[in-house]
């Protein structure tokens, strides 16, 4: 007989862990960074519309797929939709090992980061030479070796389990975040462009937001909140009978956006307090995190000690609560699916991906043609094509299947069901729509736009 499936300790572990999820680089740099580049105020209003009316309906489908099939993504289809919908499960497999080879090695950055404010705060800040960055990322040992900390990391925890593994780890991990956070904020809000930032960020003008910035955020909403692949499929499923999923859900996502907010007003106090930042901005990346700010800690910062290393304790924690999410997504397809045992799936798991991390890290400068070759115009080597793939194609895929499956498919009845009411309401009447109509189209929008060649990576 299998043995009981394992549950959250409480409502609150769900969320913690589910926002842990959500909470990542998606809303430390690439929030921030989308919003710096479609001017600010108006983008944040589209954003917040695209969460409100696509994020939010598409976190509660999944959570109710997983706590309804109470398995993960490939077999709560087949079990609720039969086998052909499970494909929509095996897309969201094959998201998460795309997502995940990738990101443990920009989460592996942050380790590097880390270390290197470490012995500047302890001695004094020597800015690195030009080109320093560059050199690091064409460095094949290190950026495997710190790749495997993370990939370590991520499957030691993911091997422990639900409730003693995934739920402790972010029961930590969270509080911790949320501290940094305010703490940087608090502090940046000391700096001489705070009235400029708050301006630019909560003032629209619609007629400074690119066309593109509509659907840019429509994308981005399913990254930011982990939707898209069933993470939230497998993590509902853990719920427990009795929790209100709109309750969970509405909880995570008003987390993961004020995580959000709180980055973008740091980061553009931070930016506008420095007059040659803004130069620094455009072109610039991932660079912004690593290389800007940790020089904009020492030199300009009231407390940059402290905050340059708890920074990436915070880039560090986020991005770690992310990955495990993504290790569990494959670790309990293999659990459900093949019946292994869970420290086999985990390693077996761990392995497979740290594979396609090292193809993903040595295509940063380290190894060619893995760092040249361009499928996709514009986006040269491993890393960059596998963001582009999972952000633009992937991700807005199995949104779609979601929400058309829970939306046309699934029933009225069994929905109500799981959510826990006996007749229609109209919060229910509008859930439904959005997941049938509303969201469709503003998927379907973003796929057209991505075909006929825009890119939302
Ligand atoms: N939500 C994470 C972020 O904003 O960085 C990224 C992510 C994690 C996407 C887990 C998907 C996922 F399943």
């Amino acid at each position: 007989m299998a043995a009981a499936r394992a549950h959250w300790g409480s409502r609150f572990g769900f969320v913690l862990a589910a926002a842990g999820s959500a909470v990542g680089l998606g809303n430390l740099w690439k929030f921030p960074y989308i919003t710096w580049e479609n001017n600010g105020g108006a983008f944040v209003i589209v954003y917040l519309v695209a969460i409100l009316v696509l994020g939010l309906p598409i976190m509660m489908a999944e959570i109710l797929i997983g706590r309804r099939a109470q398995l993960s993504a490939v077999p709560a289809f087949e079990k609720l939709g039969g086998k052909g919908w499970s494909i929509v499960g095996w897309l969201g497999v094959a998201s998460g090992t795309t997502i995940l080879s990738y990101y443990m090695v920009i989460a592996g950055w942050s380790v590097r980061s880390f270390y290197q404010c470490l012995v500047w705060s302890f001695t004094s800040y020597t800015p690195p030479a030009e080109g320093d960055f560059g050199a690091f990322l064409a460095n094949a040992p290190l950026q495997i070796g710190l790749t495997a900390i993370f990939s370590v990391a991520t499957a030691f925890i993911v091997y422990r389990g639900i409730g003693g593994g995934i739920e402790k780890a972010t029961k930590i991990m969270m509080p911790v975040l949320i501290i940094i956070l305010l703490y940087l904020v608090g502090t940046a809000l000391t700096l001489d462009g705070r009235d400029e930032a708050l301006s630019m960020l909560f003032t629209p003008h619609f007629d400074q937001l690119p066309a593109k910035g509509y659907l840019e955020a429509v994308g981005h909403a399913f990254f930011t909140l982990s939707l898209g692949l069933g993470a939230m499929i497998v993590y509902g499923s853990y719920i427990g009978k009795k929790e209100s999923i709109f309750g969970a859900a509405a909880w995570v996502v008003v987390l993961d956006t004020l995580f959000a907010l709180f980055a973008a007003i740091a980061m553009f106090t931070i930016i506008l307090s420095v007059p040659e930042m803004q130069d620094r901005m455009s072109g610039s990346t991932m660079g912004m995190l690593f290389i800007t700010l940790p020089d904009l800690f020492y030199t300009n910062m009231p407390g940059g000690r402290i905050l340059a290393p708890a920074f990436f304790i915070l880039v560090g924690f986020a991005a770690l609560s992310s990955t495990i999410s993504l290790g569990e997504v494959i670790t309990s397809l293999m659990i459900d699916k093949k019946g292994w045992s869970r420290p086999k799936a985990t390693i077996i798991c761990a392995g497979g991906v740290f594979v396609g991390s090292i193809l993903a890290a040595l295509s940063l400068g380290a190894v060619e043609p893995l760092s040249s070759f361009e499928l996709i115009e514009g986006k040269p080597g491993v890393l960059a094509t596998l963001d582009h793939m999972a952000a633009n194609w992937m991700l807005p895929l199995g949104g779609l299947g979601i929400t058309i499956f829970v939306g046309w498919f699934l029933g009225r009845k069994n929905a109500m069901e799981e959510l826990g009411i006996t007749k229609p309401s109209l919060p229910f009447t509008i859930w439904i729509w959005c997941l049938r109509i509303v969201a469709p189209a503003a998927i379907i929008a973003l796929l057209v736009a991505v075909a006929i060649g825009k890119d939302f990576s």
